[in-house]
């Protein structure tokens, strides 16, 4: 499984990269406007900055919502750099667009997908990427794994290439999780990226064996 890093804030991006964890990224305007990108020249700049960090993709989501300025947004994001993915919403104008964009060779990364049919017409309609949100899915009593799950089935019983990319991963668990069911990737949160390193018990002991090192 690929994990990708799910923040537009670059020092962790170079701090999850200098550890080799880092497979690709992924932003979207909540986490863009949080690094302080307030217009679209800073943001395109700042996507280009994570491109030329990482050398793997990178998603830019649209801001527009009719599928025509969707299309010709998206030729602005996949000109900034070649590691550029497209987001574009799971909308009847995204999906649209999604088409169109697909046939031109762009990358699509179609986002806010929350059951499994809104997946197989992404695919079908040649999206790269699908990006289920299991977190905001558990956060209104719904099992978001279940989507994810799903999802892998359909894909696997038509051979579907489009990857899956597990997003709105909260914690350690999520990501388990995500392997467990066979997703491609993962997309995470630093600080989750962080968590699955760690164990209290890999620290305890390390700190036995080098005291215990020192008292022989
Ligand atoms: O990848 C999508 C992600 O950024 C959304 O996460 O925690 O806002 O649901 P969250």
């Amino acid at each position: 499984m690929k994990f990708f890093i799910d923040t537009a804030n670059l020092a962790e991006i170079e701090a999850a990269h200098k550890l080799r964890l880092v497979d690709g990224v992924t932003t979207n305007p909540t986490l863009c406007s949080q690094v302080g990108c307030t217009d679209l020249t800073a943001l395109y700049d700042h996507i280009r900055r994570i491109c030329e960090l990482v050398q793997a993709p990178v998603s830019a989501e649209v801001l527009s919502t009719a599928s025509a300025d969707m299309i010709a947004e998206a030729h602005r994001l996949a000109k900034i750099h070649e590691q550029v993915v497209v987001k574009i919403p799971m909308t009847p104008d995204g999906l649209q667009a999604t088409r169109v964009l697909a046939r031109e060779g762009i990358k699509v990364n179609q986002t806010l997908i929350f059951q499994p049919l809104q997946a197989l017409l992404a695919a079908k309609a040649g999206a790269a990427y699908v990006s289920p949100f299991i977190g905001r899915l558990d956060d209104i009593s719904q099992t978001g794994m279940e989507l994810v799950e799903q999802i892998m089935t359909i894909f696997n019983n038509y051979g579907i290439e489009t990857e899956v990319i597990v997003a709105s991963v909260r914690h350690p668990l999520h990501v388990l999780q995500a392997a467990l069911a066979g997703a491609d990737i993962a997309t995470i949160p630093y600080k989750a990226l962080m968590q699955l390193i760690n164990h209290p018990l890999t620290d305890i002991g390390l700190e036995k064996f080098l005291k215990d090192w020192q008292r022989s």
